[in-house]
């Protein structure tokens, strides 16, 4: 154990406060380490352009997170992984951890009826997503569904009826979806995560509802213990501290209040 490196922070970073659903299940499985949650604001939102656009600001939130001195980094946005992932890895030595739609574990969970696949257009555009989707579609029927605006509207901290409002029009008309024929949604965005209840309500208790946050969350826990990398026993505590590249007097009580929100929602 190298304890210069183990007492560096876990850099994680996402277009907004969606990452923040990771980084509270992180908090919980790997007590003890330190974060640096950068919210990249100035370049939000990220699923709705272009390829090369998101990899650009994908790489610069990447440096600037490494130019902090961070020992692993976590893609906690579905969008920046699919369109970054692999530059990322190429330019910078430490584990670098990115997320993707949960489709496997809704087919083994739930492949009989409708899954619903809710994220952004750029994710649902890019190979990572349609290389999932061919490999599961021969045994599941799998429904994507691009959520434009999506993003914006959790992150404006829109009413519930407006969030369902939404998901209405976006499943239902837009989609062409009937709701009572859903089996699972998967949420394909980090997002999605702080509207589980809308989602709900919307298309039904039959529906179960899949996130990739859990397992991404121990998929990092197992990676630094594989690495020798987790934090020293003797370490100080949990912490975390937020960063952003866009207004901080919004930007960082708006991340507080969501990371609360997520604390809440894994304590339900
Ligand atoms: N939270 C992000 C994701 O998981 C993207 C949101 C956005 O900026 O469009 O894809």
């Amino acid at each position: 154990m190298n304890n210069n490196l183990n007492n560096l922070p876990i850099g994680v970073f996402d277009s907004g406060i969606g990452g923040i659903s990771l980084l509270a299940k992180m908090v919980r499985t790997m007590p003890g380490e330190h974060f640096l949650y950068l919210s990249d604001s100035a370049n939000a939102p990220y699923g709705t352009k272009s390829c090369n656009c998101i990899r650009d600001v994908s790489l610069a939130a990447a440096r600037l997170m490494s130019a902090k001195g961070i020992k692993a980094l976590v893609v906690a946005c579905n969008t920046a992984t699919s369109a970054a992932i692999t530059y990322i890895r190429e330019e910078f030595e430490i584990p670098v951890i990115g997320m993707e739609p949960a489709i496997k574990p809704a087919v083994e969970k739930n492949g009989k009826g409708k899954i619903i696949v809710l994220a952004t257009p750029l994710t649902l555009k890019e190979n990572k997503f349609n290389d999932l989707f061919r490999r599961f579609n021969c045994c599941a029927e799998i429904i994507p569904v691009p959520c434009p605006g999506f993003a914006e509207l959790i992150e404006s901290e829109a009413q519930p009826e407006e969030i369902r409002e939404y998901l209405t029009h976006i499943i239902g008309d837009a989609g062409r979806v009937k709701f009572n024929k859903v089996s699972t949604v998967v949420l394909g965005c980090t997002h999605y995560c702080f509207v589980r209840d809308e989602i709900s309500q919307v298309v039904g208790p039959q529906a179960v509802i899949i996130d990739g946050t859990e397992g991404t969350a121990r998929h990092v826990l197992r990676t630094l213990e594989a690495e020798g990398l987790l934090a020293a026993a003797s370490s100080s505590g949990t912490e975390v501290e937020f960063l952003t590249t866009g207004a901080p007097d919004r930007v960082i009580p708006l991340c507080e209040r969501f990371f609360d929100k997520a604390l809440g929602m894994i304590g339900k």
